[in-house]
């Protein structure tokens, strides 16, 4: 999974184009970068591992000016992060480069067929398969477009590609199958780039390849073709995106800068949608009747997203009274999954473009669901396939780590599943209207939770030097202690694991001892009691216990180490406050560690590949 920006035009605006564009493309991989131009007849690469910033100062620093160049920044799937695998590859004879978001799956026959005939290989990449093979079918055909569209119809897996030849300034190619690819023109000035941000900023008109489609730019127009090089329809699109240029201020990272925007993310979630003490939500308008009617509720999503939707499964099913599933979409999609025509499924995501749920959604699609995203990211591939859905509203999320996308999802979810349940005439307009009214004071509780932030570094000072962390949950909080887990695993590196408290006893508890933190989530809910149990079986094995508890049943501190006291607010609700202190654990724990809390290794901010 990686981010391709690729420009053919003023070469006084290559380098502005190309690196601005791969800075804002970071979040889909970050582990090396670079960008590929023709330059007196010969391709040349400027690469390494590392970020863009590195890349871009060589590059500026060679002087050379190019009217063509395509641009990479890299999440390893094929070969380890290093200078030599980094994109652009050029090919053997040195004729093409490119630049590939993907997997080509069958790489292993089409390389034996490439050894065959002589070619070397100097990556790990399937990349360097991908731009060899289509060397060798070029110039097998003896004709550019043939040769180009034989090698895209041998190719299985997914691909988003740009390809340059050495011999030709004026010609560039797109393929797409899978890895989105969007273009744009600005007169002779020509872009192409693995979502439309890059290219905002010159036109909002964009054209969005769909699967199987081959983009050719040459001198001065383009054409959009199939993999047989019929051409097809195309029109440009006007996208409602504003590029959101996001400064990190005062604060240190953009993560905590995230964690302390949550009050007014979660008001931006809210407003304009509760009106008079109701809820109004204008994206799903179309199919509040199906919700009121489903019989059956699916949610999808991946890390955080899925466990957002494990928490909404608790509302869903108690307040709607329907079964609702809630499924990994990595999962889902290959499982021959069993959608009914009425079924809702909801597909939650940040970014709108992860590779598994964009494709689950696909597959939910084609079964007959009725498809409603909870997406953060306006215009993304999963907001537009939807049938319909609610924008998160939480502004960029730039931190690797999901933070106020998470409480904006959870909010959203409450609203949907509230307003439906009172529809239905499950719950008493009563009942409604102080759900309403509580929700709209979780914001102001959420400040009073980070203020606890000196107080929460204190207790990080205490455990990160642990290399293991439990964090444990029942009810609706169990997904919270799955997300807090995750917080901390993905940031500081300290291996962790959420566990619904009670399942404890069938195995985890083996691994309790003093280098165990326990973080024990600890607020009012039906399971309470059994919960302070839990607390105090760990407890007596010598675990360091860290509760977060609420100012309702304060006593529980007699049976923890440390404390975080945070507001009381609703059972259902609980779910959004208590995530608050486990980021703040997560996120002193790393800095405590010396990791870099924004770009965690190994990870990327959008998951595009399977
Ligand atoms: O953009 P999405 O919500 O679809 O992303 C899903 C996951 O990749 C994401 O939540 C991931 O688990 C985060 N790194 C968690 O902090």
């Amino acid at each position: 999974m990686c981010g391709i920006v690729a420009f053919k035009g003023n070469k006084e605006k290559t380098s502005e184009v190309i690196f601005e564009g791969l800075k804002l493309l970071e979040y889909r991989g970050y582990d090396s970068c670079g960008i590929g131009v023709i330059d007196n007849n010969e391709i040349k690469s400027f690469k390494w591992k590392g970020r863009v910033r590195k890349t871009e100062k060589r590059f500026i620093e060679s002087k050379i000016k190019s009217p063509i160049a395509i641009g990479h920044t890299r999440w390893a799937t094929h070969g380890e992060p290093n200078d030599v695998n980094s994109h652009p590859i050029t090919s053997y004879n040195k004729k093409f480069a490119i630049v590939h978001n993907g997997i080509i799956e069958n790489y292993r026959e089409l390389k034996k067929i490439l050894l065959e005939k002589g070619y070397e290989f100097y990556t790990e990449t399937d990349t360097e398969v991908l731009v060899n093979f289509i060397e060798l079918c070029v110039s097998n055909a003896k004709n550019i477009d043939k040769g180009i569209s034989y090698a895209l119809s041998k190719l299985e897996g997914a691909f988003g590609i740009v390809l340059i030849q050495r011999s030709n300034t004026d010609i560039m190619y797109a393929a797409r199958k899978g890895s989105p690819l969007a273009f744009g023109r600005k007169g002779e000035n020509f872009f192409i780039a693995s979502d439309a941000t890059p290219i905002i900023e010159y036109t909002k008109k964009i054209i969005y390849l769909d699967n199987g489609q081959l983009l050719k730019i040459d001198k001065t127009n383009f054409e959009v073709l199939d993999f047989e090089l019929n051409k097809v329809p195309n029109k440009f699109q006007e996208v409602d995106v504003e590029l959101q240029k996001v400064e990190l201020g005062d604060f240190d990272s953009y993560m905590l800068k995230e964690i302390m925007e949550q009050p007014e993310s979660l008001n931006q979630t809210m407003l304009g949608r509760i009106k008079n003490n109701k809820i109004t939500l204008g994206g799903i308008h179309k199919y509040s009747k199906d919700l009121i009617n489903t019989k059956r509720v699916i949610i999808i999503g991946c890390g955080t997203s899925w466990h957002a939707g494990l928490v909404a499964e608790y509302f869903l099913e108690k307040y709607l009274r329907v079964p609702v599933e809630v499924e990994y979409a990595s999962e889902f999609r290959y499982r021959f999954p069993i959608i009914n025509k009425g079924d809702i499924v909801f597909v939650i995501s940040q970014s709108g473009e992860t590779a598994d749920t964009l494709e689950a959604t696909r597959i939910a699609k084609k079964k007959g669901g009725i498809l409603l995203g909870i997406v953060n990211t306006v215009g993304s591939s999963i907001a537009r396939i939807t049938d319909e859905g609610c924008y998160l509203h939480a502004g960029p999320e730039i931190g690797v780590a999901s933070t106020k996308a998470f409480t904006s999802q959870l909010m959203l979810l409450l609203m949907i599943g509230a307003k439906t349940a009172y529809l239905k005439k499950n719950i008493s307009i009563k009942k409604y209207e102080k759900m309403i009214s509580e929700l709209k004071r979780i914001p102001s509780k959420i400040e009073e939770v980070l203020e606890l932030n000196n107080d929460i570094k204190k207790i990080s000072k205490k455990i990160y030097k642990k290399n293991h962390a439990l964090f444990l949950g029942r009810g609706n909080n169990f997904p919270v202690a799955l997300e807090g887990a995750l917080k901390l695993k993905e940031i500081s590196y300290i291996h962790a694991e959420g566990y619904p408290a009670a399942e404890m006893k069938h195995g985890p508890i083996a691994l309790i001892d003093s280098e165990m933190p326990v973080v024990a989530i600890c607020t009012k809910s039906d399971e309470y009691d059994k919960m302070i149990s839990n607390i105090r079986e760990v407890g007596s094995r010598n675990a360091i216990v860290i509760g977060v508890i609420d100012k309702e049943n304060e006593h529980v501190k007699d049976y923890l180490d440390f404390s975080i006291l945070v507001p009381s607010t609703s059972k259902d609700f609980t779910p959004i406050i208590n995530q608050i202190p486990l980021q703040l654990l997560a996120y002193h724990c790393a800095i405590f560690r010396g990791c870099d809390v924004d770009k965690p290794r190994n990870l990327a901010k959008s998951v595009t590949v399977e």
